[in-house]
């Protein structure tokens, strides 16, 4: 989706080269929020910038970059009493001064965007053109949840008192966006944080820890902790001293936290199996074009990702169009992230064996519209696959499995295309395509999902626009959402003051 509007300085031309090397501003007043425009890859000085960084991210480059602290299970305790023992202060300063430091976080972020590629690129697999949206998004987190903060300075008649201690555990997936989110909103609201990055990304996360640092959080106030060593996992996430956990990821992990910690305040986002419906009375090349994209972009590794097509009536009969999917995913081009062109890049673990069964075995009823195929020996690259046929209640169906699979299944009609979405266990994201207002108005009335995205993708949700997170077993404790106006204040408690005079 175009984020519609003209960058900051009209004058600039995105010229990512020269952006980089520009000094940061001052700021005297909190700016008004606006969310961080994509690198625009048409310009031929964008092209050089992004050769570039794909050029400097090799195994050797990354093995000089920073990580953080390897921590055992001794030093648990005093990196704990360290952190909260910070925490007050940071707590006690106006908001408008995290307010500016979130903000010189988020420009040093944006003059490091193709190094933060590079470690991606590096880490994950992550081609150029998928992390560009997730580095804006960093700088939008940055930026929104600084507005938060002042607003939550404003609110009268009530007093909010922030954590403590914030433990934030992001996922591997998007190594930068949603790792920096968590960390700036418990820092928006005055927590201190210690930062524990998923296991392939802890140069990606020491980055992000490093713009913060610079900016101006102190050391004290903001940990960064990796690998564990022994039981110190398990002794930070289940630590009295942490007031609250941030997780995305598994499931299985949030259940895991739990039972270390059965009284844990937890905020965590968890998996999505999520289906796009397209209705006879659907632009149809649009919908091509979205369930592709939605479906293998990252090839398939968001939890935001398109993994069920539900077809109504005559669109899942139409021979044109199971065509023209195929011929869609079959224009992607399937390389690692060096090749700029490639537009599906390759997995970052080994298949898991839910994984596994989806690319390579049909359910009773299923066949292959495009059987996907292992491409080089690493066993990472595949080619995406589109099975139909896909039955109510089948493994596919109901099974988050996150890698380059889609799944079509037939409805009769609306209703029942509906009861199909909203059977699966999980509520993330969702889309229908149908340009009836009549279809639209009841699939917004009736889906249970967290993002209802209508005529568009199912993945990218943008700050303050689409704020993120999910009904059911796609969240664990979040009475709100990421990138929403309601999200800072999660990041502690309320008390009303009521006084009678
Ligand atoms: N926030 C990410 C998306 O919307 C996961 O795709």
């Amino acid at each position: 989706e175009t984020k519609g509007h003209t960058p900051p300085n009209p004058a600039h031309l995105q010229d990512r080269l020269a952006e980089e090397q520009a000094p940061l501003p001052e700021y005297t007043e909190i700016p008004a929020f606006i969310n961080e425009p994509d690198t625009n890859p048409a310009l031929e000085a964008n092209q050089r910038w992004a050769e570039q960084a794909m050029a400097r991210a090799t195994p050797e480059w990354l093995a000089t970059q920073p990580v953080p602290d390897t921590v055992t299970e001794a030093d648990i305790d005093p990196l704990v009493e360290r952190a909260r023992a910070a925490a007050a202060d940071w707590a006690a300063r106006p908001a408008a001064e995290r307010a500016r430091i979130l903000y010189r976080a988020a420009d040093i972020l944006a003059a490091r965007r193709g190094h933060l590629i590079s470690l991606a690129a590096a880490e994950v697999g992550k081609s150029v053109a998928q992390t560009d949206p997730e580095v804006s998004e960093a700088i939008d987190f940055a930026r929104y949840y600084a507005h938060s903060a002042l607003e939550l300075e404003r609110v009268d008649n009530a007093r909010f008192t922030p954590d403590a201690l914030v433990l934030v555990t992001p996922p591997w997936n998007f190594p930068l966006a949603i790792p920096f989110g968590g960390t700036v909103a418990a820092l928006a609201a005055g927590a201190a944080v210690i930062h524990k990055p998923s296991n392939p990304t802890p140069h990606c996360s020491m980055a992000l820890l490093e713009a913060l640092w610079e900016a101006g959080v102190p050391r004290e106030v903001l940990h960064g902790v990796y690998p564990f060593e022994g039981e110190a996992g398990k002794k930070l996430v289940s630590h009295d001293g942490i007031d609250r956990v941030i997780l995305t990821g598994a499931s299985e992990t949030a259940a895991l936290f739990r039972s270390w910690k059965p009284q844990m305040r937890i905020n965590a986002e968890t998996s999505g199996k999520n289906a796009l419906i397209v209705t006879p009375a659907a632009d149809r090349d649009l919908a091509v074009a979205d369930l592709v994209n939605s479906a293998f972009g990252h090839a398939g590794q968001k939890c935001s990702a398109a993994s069920l097509g539900i077809l109504v009536g005559s669109v899942y009969s139409s021979e044109r169009f199971r065509r023209q999917l195929v011929d869609a995913a079959k224009s992607l081009v399937v390389d690692w992230p060096t090749n700029l062109s490639a537009t599906v890049g390759p997995l970052t673990e080994d298949p898991s064996e839910k994984l596994h069964r989806a690319l390579t075995t049909l359910e009773p009823g299923e066949s292959w519209l495009l059987e996907p195929q292992q491409l080089d020996e690493t066993g990472k690259l595949w080619s995406p696959g589109i099975k139909t046929g896909v039955k109510p209640g089948s493994f596919f169906h109901l099974t988050e499995v996150f890698g380059p699979v889609l799944g079509l299944m037939e409805a009769k009609n609306l209703d029942e295309a509906i009861a199909l979405q909203n059977q699966v266990d999980y509520g993330l994201t969702g889309g229908i395509h149908s340009l009836e207002v009549a279809e639209v108005s009841q699939w917004l009335e009736q889906v249970e999902v967290g993002n209802a995205y209508v005529n568009r993708g199912i993945t990218g949700a943008i700050v303050q626009r689409q704020s993120f997170g999910g009904w059911k077993q796609s969240s664990v404790g979040l009475g709100s959402k990421a990138g929403g106006p309601n999200y800072v204040m999660l990041f502690g408690q309320w008390s009303d003051e009521v006084s009678i005079t």
